[in-house]
């Protein structure tokens, strides 16, 4: 399989991020509130995962390398496993399992009901990350899997409802989203790809000697 060790690489890092989080949350050392803090970890790595997986295409474009393919699958997939621990922890830690209670925590908040929304986009996405949907699908699995753009500004809506105040981060991620949207525009997707094609020619063009 091509670009096999860069592919168990990115598993490894996206597998052990949690697995070091969930060690220090078991044992008490990530301060007074472990769950708390859990949950916010996991909610963060979800969004850095979605970025991630937003940038491989404008990255294989501007360097014609086709590892930064190879891995975009598997970061989307990550990004939602990630989601998952995320709406895990919280169902646990800060609802403490009591799911009763899950209608009234909704009206105190609504930014529950936000992060709902994308994960349900997630898991369509997930869902029919494969090739036998891509083939059932056909040019709808391009335009469903275009929910990518609206997830992101869902999960930025998200996270800005619940830091508030403390917006230094936040804006950080929205500046690099923007960015990657910005990328999408077909004028701007071509140029990109003009561009590499003319570093490809630069490098075959045979060298004149003498
Ligand atoms: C069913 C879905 C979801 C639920 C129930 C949920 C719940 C929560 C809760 C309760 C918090 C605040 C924790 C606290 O500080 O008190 C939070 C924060 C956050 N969530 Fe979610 N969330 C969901 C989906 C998502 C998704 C899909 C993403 C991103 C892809 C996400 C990203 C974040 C981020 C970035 C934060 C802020 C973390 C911080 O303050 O450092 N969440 N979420």
């Amino acid at each position: 399989m091509r670009y096999a060790w860069w592919r168990i690489a990115v598993f490894t890092c996206a597998a052990s991020v949690p697995c070091y989080w969930l060690a220090l949350a078991w044992q008490f050392a990530l301060g007074p509130d472990p769950g708390k803090v859990l949950v916010d970890n996991l909610g963060q790595g979800a969004l850095v995962l979605l970025l991630l997986t937003l940038g491989m295409t404008p990255l294989q474009r501007v360097t014609g390398w086709g590892g930064w393919l190879a891995v975009r699958r598997q970061l989307g997939l990550w990004t939602f496993s990630y989601a998952l621990l995320h709406l895990t922890s919280y169902l646990y830690f800060l609802l403490g399992g009591e799911f009763s209670r899950l209608g009234e925590e909704l009206q105190e908040r609504p930014y529950i009901l936000v992060g709902m929304l994308g994960f349900l986009g997630l898991t369509a996405l997930s869902l029919t990350s494969n090739r036998w949907s891509m083939r059932r699908l056909g040019k709808r699995w391009k335009a469903l899997h275009r929910l990518i753009y609206l997830i992101i500004i869902v999960a930025l809506l998200h996270m800005l409802w619940v830091v508030r105040s403390d917006v230094g981060r936040w804006f950080l991620y929205a500046a690099i989203a923007t960015a990657l949207l910005a990328l999408r525009i077909p004028v701007v997707a071509i140029a990109l790809g003009k561009l590499q094609r003319g570093k490809k020619k630069i490098r075959n063009k045979p060298e004149i000697n003498g």
